[in-house]
């Protein structure tokens, strides 16, 4: 026998026990989408690295160490691994508002997207190097109450998956205003104790001190005691950050002020937030996060346009609801149709035609056993109900029978819908 091929490391195949948890989930993110006003939008799986380094940052993890290179064939043009599969989607929907001239719509623009993207991270429970996002971003819009209605947002989501205790870690990064001075304090703060830094944080330090507080292994002391961005943010971003506060206290969001809460990604301004299941902080990686980046159409030759996100893991939502042991909404009966002539599979499909055009989930028994048989593959299927074609069938009736009862009654085709529906 030849040898089997596995799937890469850090992806996944979803089997058909775990789809219908992402049915859900997906189906709750479209129609907060659509209720929320936010219109899709598509990107390509992969862009320039380029496009990546000035985004995101040279120093942030997704790009310094978790870049998914693409190369084309060899021999063309594109042979150098110059694009990367996309680690995140805010870099390539800025770069498409920027090249479709977006910014002459009728703003504030809404968008959403459900994806896969790609960090060559190690993997890990929750962790993998090929996971799915739903993505919404709002370009235009400078806040501050649309800040409050995505974490409004993300948190309703959260409850309409069914999971419970998620709350909203909030913080205020500042703009270029005002971080400059407080990069500054962190440089002299945590220079001066360099020897309780992990050699990441030390490097961190160097390109990008913020970063200094993300780090999972700083020593919880030297983190109380680092000054804090929202005691250093300038007059504008004060006042911007407390609307945010008072918005969520007046929507009653549950939230946390989170002062180490500096995301890993460059483009961030002024507001931040994550999402994570309460008393399980520090253990687990977020539900979710996003934040403001006013600078990044500009970093990326766009004029300057307000930009505001969040992406949601939906392989970490589903973890979680896994672990919370929520019960997904029952799915419709299924209906099997069998058949008592072993040649009748013309009138078998015609009959599972006219269901499915009443709206039915139908499986039809494709083999010529006798028909104790196929009712038993219709129990093993999950199949609530059989609908038996016989000779009545001449006159329109078939036999339906309650699979869990064993009852049994001649009706016509036209009244199974309405029969296998009933409560
Ligand atoms: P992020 O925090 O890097 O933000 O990712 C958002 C979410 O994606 C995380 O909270 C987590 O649930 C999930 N996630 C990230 N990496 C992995 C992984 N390796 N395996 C499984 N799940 C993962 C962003 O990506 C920003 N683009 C969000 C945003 C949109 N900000 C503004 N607009």
């Amino acid at each position: 026998m030849a040898s089997t091929i596995g799937a890469p490391r850090g992806t996944r195949d979803l089997l058909p026990d775990q789809t219908p948890a992402w049915d859900r989930v997906e189906a709750v993110a479209r129609d907060l989408a659509r209720r929320y006003a936010f219109a899709r939008m598509e990107i390509p799986l992969f862009e320039r690295v380029e496009l990546f380094a000035r985004g995101l940052g040279e120093s942030s993890d997704a790009v310094s160490k978790e870049m998914f290179r693409v190369a084309g064939a060899a021999g063309s043009d594109e042979e150098r691994a110059d694009w990367a599969l996309r680690p995140e989607p805010t870099a390539g929907v800025v770069r498409a508002f920027i090249e479709h001239g977006m910014h002459v719509r009728p703003g504030p623009l809404r968008l959403s997207m459900i994806g896969p993207m790609f960090r060559y991270d190690r993997p890990q429970a929750g962790r993998y190097r090929q996971f799915t996002q739903w993505d919404v971003e709002v370009l235009g819009d400078p806040g501050p109450a649309v800040d409050a209605e995505l974490i409004e947002l993300a948190t309703r989501f959260y409850a309409e998956v069914g999971l419970t205790d998620v709350v909203a870690h909030v913080n205020s990064i500042g703009d270029a205003t005002c971080r400059p001075a407080y990069r500054a304090a962190l440089v002299s703060y945590f220079g001066a104790h360099v020897d309780r830094l992990t050699d990441d944080s030390r490097r961190r330090l160097q390109v990008n001190p913020l970063r200094v507080l993300d780090d999972k292994q700083l020593d919880p002391d030297l983190a109380d005691g680092a000054p804090r961005s929202a005691d250093h943010l300038c007059d504008e971003c004060r006042a911007h950050f407390r609307s945010v506060l008072d918005l969520l206290d007046a929507l009653g969001i549950r939230h946390v002020i989170d002062h180490r809460l500096v995301r890993g990604l460059d483009y961030y301004t002024r507001t931040t937030f994550e999402f994570v299941i309460a008393g399980r902080e520090g253990q687990q990686q977020a539900l979710g996060g996003g934040g403001r980046y006013d600078g990044l159409t500009e970093l990326l030759g766009g004029r300057p346009t307000p930009g505001i996100g969040f992406g949601i893991g939906l392989d970490r939502t589903i973890l979680a609801m896994d672990e919370q042991r929520v019960t997904l909404p029952k799915a419709g009966p299924l209906v099997a149709v069998v058949g008592t002539g072993p040649a009748d599979h013309a009138d078998r499909l015609r009959v599972a035609g006219a269901l499915r055009d009443a709206g039915l989930a139908v499986r039809p028994d494709g083999s010529a056993r006798k028909l104790g048989k196929q009712l038993e593959s219709a129990v093993k299927a999950g199949a609530a109900w059989a609908v038996i074609v016989g000779e009545e069938l001449a006159g329109g009736e078939v036999t339906l029978k309650d699979l869990a009862t064993g009852e049994q009654q001649a009706v016509g085709i036209g009244s199974v819908a309405g029969l296998v529906r009933a409560p």
